[in-house]
């Protein structure tokens, strides 16, 4: 899991997902026939329909795979005298659950997020409560530092305890290590496959549309993170961590093909992997527009369960990951028609 940890530590909010993409192209580089950077920043990697001796087995039929790079994040929009920074979010920002969180902008240079402490200081604090302080003396030193409209991740270091990894931007780089995983693993697959790696999911789901028009595939399934209902008082959702991964049926914008997600019940009842099915309620992912793109695609969503999603501390188990990427090989191996 040490890639996985690597990928979720790294720095990569929405529109500044250049370190990844770069350490995802180191790895895949040679389980694909090619990759091409697109103009907005999506990986597309290619790998075409093989079988074990070499036959080509099914013209045409085309599969895409998408996980997003990015990650939510923080733009600067203000420096005031003092050298302390005001900010807005960059994907959904969840305000109650940032304060006092270190961040790290593409510099290098860190800080920490403060609350207001004036007694009529709403709580949860709203955005323009928060700033955050850099260690610097005053605007001068602040801005030697960051300018405005410079972005921040979040800064979190990965751990696993009992199975279960706990970290940053486990959306959607899990996703996206279950993508690089299923290529390496790769023996045959019967269609022509294109593994999408996109930029800017959580400002609006803008990479996976260009990706998906450059392709036009037959088929797509997203991998992303998906919320549970398995923690204190949470509201009633049937997902939880460790229950195998979540087959799509709906989500606020989305609803899965029924060929796709019966397929992919039926694979995880062929080879014994546990999984459960999803609706949820808020929230979306890039299938959402991939299946709108030209004249549609039939597509389908597998979600790795994850708790405290758009935290600083996300936490998924990883036999639901293991679970995923053998369902994603499935798919390679035998299809979805
Ligand atoms: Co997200
Ligand atoms: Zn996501």
């Amino acid at each position: 899991m040490e890639l996985a940890k690597k990928l979720c530590n790294a720095y990569g909010p929405s529109g500044r997902e250049d370190k990844i993409r770069k350490m995802i192209e180191s790895e895949i580089g040679n389980s694909c026939q090619r990759m091409e950077v697109d103009r907005l920043g999506n990986l597309i990697a290619y790998v075409p329909a093989k079988s074990k001796d070499g036959v080509k087995e099914e013209k045409n039929t085309r599969i895409m795979f998408c996980a997003h790079m990015d990650e939510i994040g923080l733009i600067v929009t203000h420096i005031d005298k003092k050298g302390f920074l005001r900010f807005a979010n960059i994907g959904g920002l969840s305000l109650e659950r940032i304060v006092n969180q270190r961040i790290i902008f593409e510099n290098g240079t860190m800080g920490f997020i403060g609350v207001e402490t004036k007694p009529e200081t709403p709580k949860p604090p709203r955005i323009d409560h928060l700033f955050i302080d850099i260690s610097a003396q005053d605007r001068k030193e602040a801005e030697d530092k960051v300018s405005i409209g410079d972005i921040a991740s979040f800064y979190q270091q990965a751990v696993i305890i009992n199975n279960r990894m706990t970290s940053k931007a486990l959306d959607d780089r899990i996703g996206c290590y279950c993508l690089i995983e299923t290529m390496k693993l790769l023996k045959e697959n019967k269609n022509d496959l294109y593994f999408v790696f996109s930029v800017q999911e959580e400002v609006g789901l803008r990479g996976a549309r260009t990706g998906a028009y450059a392709i036009a595939p037959d088929y797509a399934i997203a991998v992303d993170v998906t919320v549970t209902g398995d923690t204190p008082e949470c509201r009633k959702m049937d997902v939880g961590l460790g229950k195998g991964p979540a087959i799509k049926v709906k989500d606020a914008m989305f609803l899965a093909s029924p060929i796709v997600k019966n397929k992919l019940v039926a694979y995880a009842k062929e080879t014994d992997t546990a999984y459960q099915l999803e609706i949820l309620e808020r929230g979306t992912t890039d299938a959402a527009v991939v299946q709108i793109i030209k004249e549609g695609v039939l597509s389908g969503v597998l979600s790795i369960p994850t708790r405290y999603v758009h935290s600083t501390n996300e936490m998924c188990d990883l036999g639901d990951v293991e679970g995923t990427i053998k369902l994603l090989l499935s798919v390679c191996e035998k299809g979805l028609s």
